[in-house]
């Protein structure tokens, strides 16, 4: 239903040719959208994660990464590492606040339930910690984790997904 909110909104699955757009989404939505939680050197050392097109393009590879199209145009990606961990979520700055983020997450619960998760994990930025509560993730721990020269903070949530598919199952 969350779909429906926004008609020209799309999903599927990445293609090879998406990796430098990606790329772009990632560094903007770092660089835009972070900045009340990180210093500027954080926000560097973050953003040069993507500076490898090659490698960053192999780690979506063996993702289970999602695009979010506006009108046709990639404006956010998701990432499913395994069955039951968020990897990756970025949303373009200039379509943040839209639903994108909401769209792909809910996208990511379903294939993850489908592939037999009994909960989802994440460790949510502190940019993002809000957005993943608002939607039923319980924070767990605090962690600090090196990126190049500098350490970042984020949050470990967990989410339950087995009630939600008991009850379907219920009421098939
Ligand atoms: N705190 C509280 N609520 C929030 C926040 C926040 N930081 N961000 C969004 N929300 C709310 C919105 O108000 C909205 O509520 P509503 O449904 O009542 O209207 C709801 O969450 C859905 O928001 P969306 O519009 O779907 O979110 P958006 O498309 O803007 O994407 C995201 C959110 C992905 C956090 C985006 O802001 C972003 O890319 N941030 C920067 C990069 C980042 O930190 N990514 C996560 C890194 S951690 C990881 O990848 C695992």
């Amino acid at each position: 239903m969350m779909a429906m909110a926004h008609p020209k909104l799309a999903l599927r699955p990445m293609l090879p040719a998406d990796v430098p757009l990606l790329r772009e989404i990632f560094r903007d939505s770092v660089e835009d959208l972070t900045a009340d939680d990180y210093t500027e050197a954080q926000q560097e050392a973050w953003a040069s994660v993507a500076d490898d097109e090659k490698e960053f393009g192999k780690k979506l590879a063996g993702e289970l990464t999602l695009v979010a199209t506006l009108e046709g145009s990639p404006v956010g990606f998701a990432a499913l590492e395994g069955k039951d961990k968020i990897d990756m979520l970025y949303v373009h700055p200039a379509a943040a606040g839209q639903g994108v983020g909401a769209m792909l997450i809910d996208a990511l619960e379903k294939l993850a339930g489908s592939r037999g998760a009994a909960k989802l994990t994440v460790d949510a930025s502190d940019s993002a910690r809000g957005f993943f509560e608002k939607r039923g993730y319980v924070a767990q721990q605090r962690n600090s984790v090196a990126v190049g020269d500098e350490w970042l903070a984020n949050t470990t949530l967990h989410k339950q997904l087995d009630q939600s598919l008991a009850a379907k199952r219920e009421a098939s």
